[in-house]
């Protein structure tokens, strides 16, 4: 069930923060786009997951984050404060775990391209592992048997029950790259045999695709993994698999503010489809991501100019590819909510509602809405937020803000044109009215673009090739 209480604390908290920003500085015709991140927001949802599974289970359960969601290390530390750990599938991202001060016992390593070098410190840290494939399980085969490891160790499957309405997300297709293809000839058998020859393999993980995915298909994909668990362990003659990675997925919304599908929603489905999940047997480990940063995160960005283009109005921003990349080169499947503001942060076009209760402002001028394209700054044409959207007629100075990108979006930065990545700051509401904002990540200065874009070797290319090969120093 949606909270509309919920989406109207966040619409207020948000217009309250894009007002606050103006006045701190933090967006301004020299710092044009920012992002921000409502930090209560982000606790609620951990607290709503938490509460959600349980409710309906006395077993362990790890919520690992899925690290790709919000690869910012704050918002790490600040999950584990709260309770959650965390799934990387990088050496960057295990990296920033480790920054964050998440342990090894509450990181999941997921990949399907780990080196041995990887595998190797994981098991050395004792970080646990899910092997995508039986080349990874010989891998493993190896390590184990040269060192002592404290890392629960679990394999990847696919159930091959189909895809979502994102092709690219959907992970349980019956060609995905992911995992072992349960479906294919002779693999179920092969996987058994797999945990039967390896007493150390004790957990098995799925994960049926990232937005899109219909929770009844979510429900089938678990259900689907835990059949086979409980395959394999009445063959071991023990409770040979202990725990059941059941990955991430769960949808967001991206059309309003309401939170919908919940995780109350989805456990509950789970309870209901595949009730010896949660019997005690197993212990659990999620892995959701979008579902728990999504909604707490705002783009902000200025309106440079505005024209008018084969009499369409087009209102050119600082926000475009470099932060929605996916929006931008998949607009069907990622359309995003773009919400106008004045130049001091007012909302536009809203009515009275919309001017937050005790900010002691004047109601805006009431507003005509025109179908205009709201573009970023990139240099290519399809650079566009949003095309023929109705929206009060912006103006140069007017502000956009961007909803629901506080997970694949501004933390995932796309280099087009060198543009910057943009700071980051968390917000929260204070009690006498304001807003305090704390930095997570502050924006990349052109020195540091000109550092990593080769900068420092300049000459690089006119030296002829030295002597032991192409790779000079
Ligand atoms: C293995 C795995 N776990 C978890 C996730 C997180 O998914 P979401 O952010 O949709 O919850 C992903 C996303 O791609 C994934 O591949």
């Amino acid at each position: 069930m949606a909270s509309s209480l919920g989406s109207d604390r966040r619409e207020r908290a948000r217009d309250r923060a894009v007002r606050a920003a103006v006045r701190q500085g933090l967006v301004s015709p020299d710092e044009p786009v920012t992002a921000l991140l409502d930090t209560d927001g982000i606790r609620a949802s951990a607290a709503a997951l938490t509460s959600a599974f349980a409710a309906v289970t006395d077993a362990p359960v790890l919520h690992a984050f899925a690290v790709k969601a919000a690869p910012l290390v704050p918002v790490l530390r600040l999950l584990y404060e709260a309770g959650l750990g965390v799934e990387v599938a990088s050496p960057g991202e295990l990296a920033l775990a480790r920054a964050a001060g998440v342990p090894p016992a509450r990181t999941v390593l997921d990949s399907p391209a780990k080196t041995p070098a990887e595998l190797r410190h994981a098991l050395a840290l004792g970080i646990a592992v899910n092997a995508d494939n039986f080349q990874e399980l010989a891998r493993l085969d190896a390590l184990v048997a040269s060192a002592p490891t404290a890392s629960p160790l679990g394999l990847r499957v696919n159930p091959q029950i189909g895809a979502g309405s994102i092709g690219a997300l959907s992970t349980a297709t019956a060609t995905s790259k992911f995992g072992v293809a349960l479906r294919d000839e002779g693999a179920r058998e092969a996987v058994v045999q797999a945990y039967l020859a390896r007493p150390w393999l004790t957990r098995l993980h799925t994960h049926t695709g990232s937005q899109g995915i219909p929770l009844a298909l979510m429900a089938e994909g678990v259900g689907a993994a835990y059949a086979l668990a409980e395959e394999i362990n009445a063959k071991a003659g023990r409770q040979q698999i202990d725990t059941l990675d059941i990955g991430g997925g769960l949808p967001v919304n991206f059309a309003s503010d309401e939170e919908t599908p919940t995780y109350a929603e989805y456990a509950a489905l789970l309870a209901s489809t595949v009730p010896g999940l949660f019997d005690g047997r197993y212990a659990l480990v999620t892995e959701f991501g979008r579902s728990l940063l999504a909604k707490h995160g705002t783009v902000v960005a200025r309106v440079e100019y505005t024209k008018t283009s084969g009499g369409r109005p087009i209102a050119v921003t600082h926000a475009g590819v470099q932060l929605a990349t996916r929006t931008v080169y998949a607009p069907e499947s990622w359309p995003l909510r773009i919400l106008a503001y004045d130049a001091e942060g007012r909302p536009r076009g809203r009515g009275r509602e919309a001017v937050p209760e005790d900010s002691g402002e004047e109601v805006q001028e009431v507003v005509v809405d025109v179908v205009q394209d709201v573009a970023g700054p990139a240099c290519f044409a399809g650079d566009l937020l949003a095309v023929g959207r109705s929206l009060p007629p912006l103006r140069p100075g007017d502000l956009v803000a961007v909803p629901d990108t506080g997970a694949y979006y501004f933390a995932h930065h796309y280099a087009y044109n060198s543009l910057p990545r943009p700071a980051v700051h968390g917000f929260t509401p204070t009690d006498d009215g304001g807003i305090a904002f704390t930095t997570v990540r502050r924006a990349q200065t052109l020195d540091e673009i000109v550092a990593e874009s080769g900068g420092d070797r300049p000459d690089a290319l006119l030296r002829a090739a030295p002597p032991g090969g192409p790779m000079g120093a």
